[in-house]
């Protein structure tokens, strides 16, 4: 796997890794009603107004973008961003079945809009996204395309959210394995409300809500986690693969049996941010 650096994620996948794994996700993702919670959640407390013009960065297949083509009305209009084709070919078919006609989509780096103005947008929301995004680099470029007073929002796990991955964690170190928390580098409020002002946002906001897992579908929370961890655990011979898919499966059985609430609870948090009223000084390219 390729790794990029970035200061504040150590290890962040290459965009074509992220392509490909979403390419191959995309026709389960689009029936998967937790992230619809999640994202619906995250526009829910976005302050957008009627008309607005939305950045929806990393759109995926469009739950968002469906639902804040929806707050904004028909004057309003979205624009979903996303580097995976598989996912926004998803996101064609429910916006079209939604019949909404304010979105636009394009494949393209969300992070990396240079061809679009400067104080093109009222808001940027990235559900689910940042994860997968260099953070600093991410808010600036939207702290960029946003109009003066516009807002950014985007939602992430708290760190050590949810239990399969911090078990998956638990099981890898059995293997020798010291794999980092993903959520880790915006994982609490405080860190959440840092990385907006380093990017120049204010009023900031960060809310801690909970969006639970209806249920836990195991063999789903193995692969996306072998998926995730990339190379490191790729590396292991495939016997010792076989033997971590095992005790990560009994790990996991185990902890539903032990409080199947808790096993199913996922700690998340809405951050906000406004882009100064005034601006400073020329817009940099
Ligand atoms: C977990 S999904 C979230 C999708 C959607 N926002 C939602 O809430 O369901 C993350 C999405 O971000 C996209 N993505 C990751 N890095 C990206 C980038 N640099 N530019 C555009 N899209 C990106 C992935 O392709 C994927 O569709």
């Amino acid at each position: 796997m390729t790794i990029s650096s970035s200061p504040n994620r150590p290890h962040l996948p290459d965009q074509h890794e992220i392509t490909d794994a979403f390419n191959a996700r995309a026709e389960r993702y689009v029936h998967d009603r937790w992230h619809q919670r999640y994202a619906d959640q995250l526009v829910d407390v976005t302050p957008l107004r009627s008309g607005d013009r939305v950045l929806d960065a990393g759109t995926g297949t469009g739950f968002a973008a469906c639902a804040i083509a929806r707050k904004v009305g028909p004057t309003g209009y979205v624009l979903g961003v996303d580097l995976s084709r598989g996912m926004l070919a998803q996101a064609r078919r429910i916006i079209d079945a939604a019949q909404l006609s304010n979105i636009e989509l394009l494949e393209a780096d969300a992070t990396d809009l240079r061809d679009v103005a400067a104080s093109t947008f009222d808001a940027v929301v990235c559900s689910a996204g940042l994860l997968y995004m260099p953070v600093e680099k991410s808010l600036s470029a939207w702290h960029r395309l946003l109009k003066p007073n516009g807002v950014v929002s985007f939602s992430t796990m708290t760190a050590g959210s949810p239990a399969p991955g911090r078990i998956f964690r638990e099981c890898a170190a059995k293997f020798g394995l010291e794999l980092k928390d993903r959520f880790a580098a915006l994982g609490t409020a405080d860190q959440c409300r840092a990385a907006l002002e380093a990017a120049g946002f204010e009023r900031t906001q960060v809310l801690a809500d909970r969006v639970d897992f209806e249920s836990l579908d195991r063999e789903l929370a193995w692969e996306s986690n072998f998926r995730a961890a990339g190379s490191a655990v790729r590396g292991l011979r495939q016997q010792q693969q076989d033997d971590l898919r095992q005790q990560y499966l009994h790990a996991l059985e185990d902890d539903v049996r032990a409080d199947p609430a808790n096993a199913a609870r996922c700690d998340v948090l809405f951050a906000i941010g406004h882009r100064p009223p005034r601006q400073d000084g020329p817009e940099s390219p």
